[in-house]
């Protein structure tokens, strides 16, 4: 098994020999992984980290003075450094792991509650995933902090002129996905974030989806909140970053309390600990963490210049494929998108699509994406999904077309 890809040019086949998991037959026929928007595979070299992190160094971290535990925290702020270094963040402590990206939104909410108050408005967009939308709703029933929403085009882009005469209500927070995970839409978030700033607003970006597509430099966005999970770039699940300018590091409260994150503890009074670890109660996912680096130094092996070059050819020749079936209609159209298609097929329901094709040895995701409002706006219940990674291929696609070709002729 190579290392990595460093030097070579992309060559699918020669990467899919990294995912064992291709190799895997569903109902007797070859696994075709359309669901990675969902979670991610990850590569062999990955796996052997997690591996040999319990094989050779499973020690808590930040605590013990014998070489497993030190073995352990030198690895783990290794990895904190190729996310910093990753994301181009200035510091190394303004990188907090969290469990992913739902933990990371929930803790910057929770940390507004300190810093709003009655009627201060919020943004979020139309397009945004319910972990981008249930914290600040519950933010707002806590502070009294009202919720506006930037609305979508039939397109699946945001309404910038919309977003435009929203900004006159000075909002002190605006929340945004970077891709949107049931469309695709990939968002203008430079122009939002410098919108935003000089009303004087504060940006989160919900980076999960745009993670495995795009390499973000957060100082060049100038973001204040971006946040992701490991798991959509290959990397385990349960493990994911956010990232913070330090002054709002320092000016958000903790989120939980416990061991690691303080400095002095009575029963009068307790002290914090500095950054990073004021965010880091408890004993973390460690051998998650260190995976989470590992995935980014294998992505960065590829190249995601090579990732995005080679998605989004797959995505023109779906595109293409997918309009040869009758009564197909695509959901997100955007000129600028990721591969993900949102589509159905006319007198099918989405979920004995995906049902049926599943026999056939192809995963899609079928339903509302965790994006309810996007599927209200098209007055549907749901749309099947089929989202590609840098280790997919054009077989694979016409595999897709010939299935849910089978599937419409058997349901409707
Ligand atoms: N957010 C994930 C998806 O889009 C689970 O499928």
């Amino acid at each position: 098994m190579k290392n990595n890809h460093q030097n070579t040019a992309f060559n699918v086949q020669e990467i899919r020999k990294d995912f064992p998991i291709l190799n895997r037959k569903i109902n007797g026929k070859p696994l075709v992984y359309f669901d990675n928007a969902a979670t991610s595979q990850t590569p062999q070299q990955v796996i052997d980290v997690i591996v040999n992190y319990y094989s050779n160094y499973n020690a808590n971290i930040h605590r013990g003075v014998h070489q497993l535990s030190q073995e352990a925290t030198d690895k783990y702020e290794e990895a904190r450094q190729i996310i910093q270094q990753h994301f181009n963040a200035k510091h190394a402590h303004e990188i907090i792991f969290t469990s992913g990206t739902t933990h990371s939104i929930n803790l910057v909410a929770y940390g507004f509650g300190d810093l709003l108050q009655k009627n201060d408005v919020i943004l979020v967009s139309a397009l945004e995933h319910h972990s981008n939308i249930v914290p600040w709703q519950m933010l707002c029933e806590k502070t009294g902090a009202l919720l506006k929403v930037i609305p979508m085009t039939q397109e699946g882009e945001l309404n910038m002129d919309e977003f435009d005469i929203l900004l006159q209500l000075n909002p002190k927070l605006v929340f945004v996905n970077h891709i949107s995970n049931a469309l695709g839409t990939i968002n203008p978030i430079k122009e939002i974030i410098g919108k935003a700033h000089k009303v004087g607003a504060a940006v989160l970006i919900d980076g999960a989806q745009a993670c495995p597509h795009i390499k973000s430099d957060v100082q060049a966005l100038d973001v204040d909140f971006y946040v992701t999970s490991a798991h959509k770039m290959c990397g385990p699940t349960g493990v994911g970053m956010l990232y913070a300018k330090e002054e709002w590091l320092k000016k958000l409260p903790p989120y939980q309390g416990g061991g690691e994150m303080i400095s002095e503890v009575t029963f009068d009074k307790t002290t914090y600990a500095d950054l990073p670890h004021k965010f880091e109660a408890g004993t973390p996912n460690i051998c998650g963490g260190i995976a989470f680096g590992a995935t980014i130094n294998y992505m960065n092996s590829i190249g995601f210049e090579h990732i995005a070059a080679y998605e989004h050819e797959l995505l023109q020749y779906a595109n293409e494929k997918l309009q040869t079936i009758d009564g197909l209609k695509i959901y997100g159209t955007s000129n600028n998108k990721t591969s993900v298609i949102s589509f159905n097929i006319d007198g099918v329901h989405a979920y004995d699509l995906g049902t049926i094709i599943d026999k056939l040895g192809i995963a899609i995701r079928t339903g509302q994406h965790c994006a309810q409002p996007i599927m209200d706006f098209y007055g549907i219940s749901g749309t099947a999904r089929a989202s590609f990674a840098f280790y997919n291929t054009k077989e694979e696609i016409d595999l897709l077309v010939t299935a849910l070709k089978k599937a419409q002729m058997m349901l409707s």
